[in-house]
């Protein structure tokens, strides 16, 4: 197709938006024959940033690059998107309470949702990866009453790779072996990377690994704890890796998943699983023709049972408070 893709990406003179812009510009999300135009969204304070960040987008001359524009109104920026990358959030600051860091993104992502709903094409699919990820996403969809409710999503694909590379590194097997990896819940440290149904070269990898000691006490923790890991390390959080899985998310969601395996999602629980219907929850999931479904059919052991169900009360919390805050339209 010559029509170029337009993908909104708000946030785009932060740190993700410096590797994202350049692998879907380079053609990374859509292949090498389909034009790409970028729609980046910023506050006032940084479009002159993001000017720099663009002139090096146009110094790159990817051949799948159609156009560029930016601004800092989202009702312009989304006009006609196809696809949006919500990356820019309200990080939190010092002294800063839960409720306060809900709040300040919920006036990020409620007038971000009502944008969408207004002026975004018909088949908008939209991915947050800015954090609280799942409840910013929630409090988007509520406020797109016109958009299908499946057509909002968050990131929790850098644990889900995060989960492959860590099961990888213990077994001695490539990550291109590792299949069927499921994370469930929040994108937060209750998060839950399950190996009950993890493959290693078609082989169960709880039974591979059979050490429960090793996944309670090491495997989950360090999965769940990487992106402290990272900050410490780096004195920065995870960006090009952020961007990676969110390039790797829209991909899959727009092309499919690959025949025989699934990939991990956050999106609208449709009650399976005892997830509560309407929560932005992660789950196993595979893609065909831009649309999702949650894998059904999976045994949840006493084991995995425990922690999807501590990950999806941090989820209700959240959305109690922010409906208590009037974020849910
Ligand atoms: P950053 O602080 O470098 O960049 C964020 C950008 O968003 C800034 O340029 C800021 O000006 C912009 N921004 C703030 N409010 C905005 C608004 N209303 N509209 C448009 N842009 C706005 O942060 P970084 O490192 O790029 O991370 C972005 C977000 O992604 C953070 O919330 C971070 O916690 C989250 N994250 C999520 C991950 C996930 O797996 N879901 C992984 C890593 C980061």
């Amino acid at each position: 197709s010559t029509t170029p893709v337009k993908v909104a990406v708000t946030g785009a003179a932060g740190q993700i938006g410096y590797s994202l812009l350049f692998r879907i510009a380079s053609g990374s999300l859509f292949g090498p024959d389909t034009p790409v135009e970028l729609r980046l969204l910023e506050i006032t304070p940084a479009l002159k940033a993001l000017e720099g960040v663009v002139m090096e987008l146009d110094d790159c001359a990817f051949p799948t690059l159609a156009k560029v524009e930016i601004g800092d109104d989202a009702e312009k920026v989304f006009d006609g998107v196809n696809h949006a990358l919500l990356v820019g959030a309200r990080p939190r600051g010092p002294g800063m309470e839960r409720g306060d860091l809900l709040e300040a993104n919920g006036g990020i992502f409620a007038p971000q949702g009502k944008a969408l709903n207004k002026v975004a094409a018909d088949d908008i699919r939209v991915t947050v990866t800015g954090n609280p990820a799942n409840t910013n996403a929630l409090i988007a969809m509520s406020n797109a009453p016109d958009i299908p409710q499946e057509r909002f999503s968050a990131l929790t694909r850098l644990d889900h790779n995060r989960a492959i590379s860590q099961l990888a590194a213990k077994t001695g097997a490539a990550v291109t072996e590792i299949t069927h990896m499921t994370i469930w819940g929040n994108h937060s440290a209750t998060q839950y990377p399950d190996l009950f149904h993890a493959e290693v070269g078609g082989r169960n990898a709880a039974e591979l690994v059979n050490d429960e000691a090793w996944l309670a006490d090491t495997y989950i923790p360090t999965v769940a704890k990487r992106g402290a890991a990272i900050i410490d390390a780096r004195g920065a959080s995870s960006a090009a890796s952020a961007a990676s899985a969110t390039v790797d998310h829209a991909r899959d969601w727009a092309l499919g998943t690959p025949d025989g395996d699934w990939v991990s999602m956050s999106v609208r629980s449709d009650g399976s699983y005892g997830v509560p219907e309407g929560l932005i929850s992660s789950f196993p999931v595979t893609t065909s023709g831009g649309d999702w479904q949650i894998v059904q059919g999976l045994e949840i052991n006493d084991f995995s049972r425990a922690r999807i169900d501590a990950s999806v009360k941090e989820l209700e919390e959240e959305r109690e408070a922010v409906r208590g805050l009037g974020l849910l339209g």
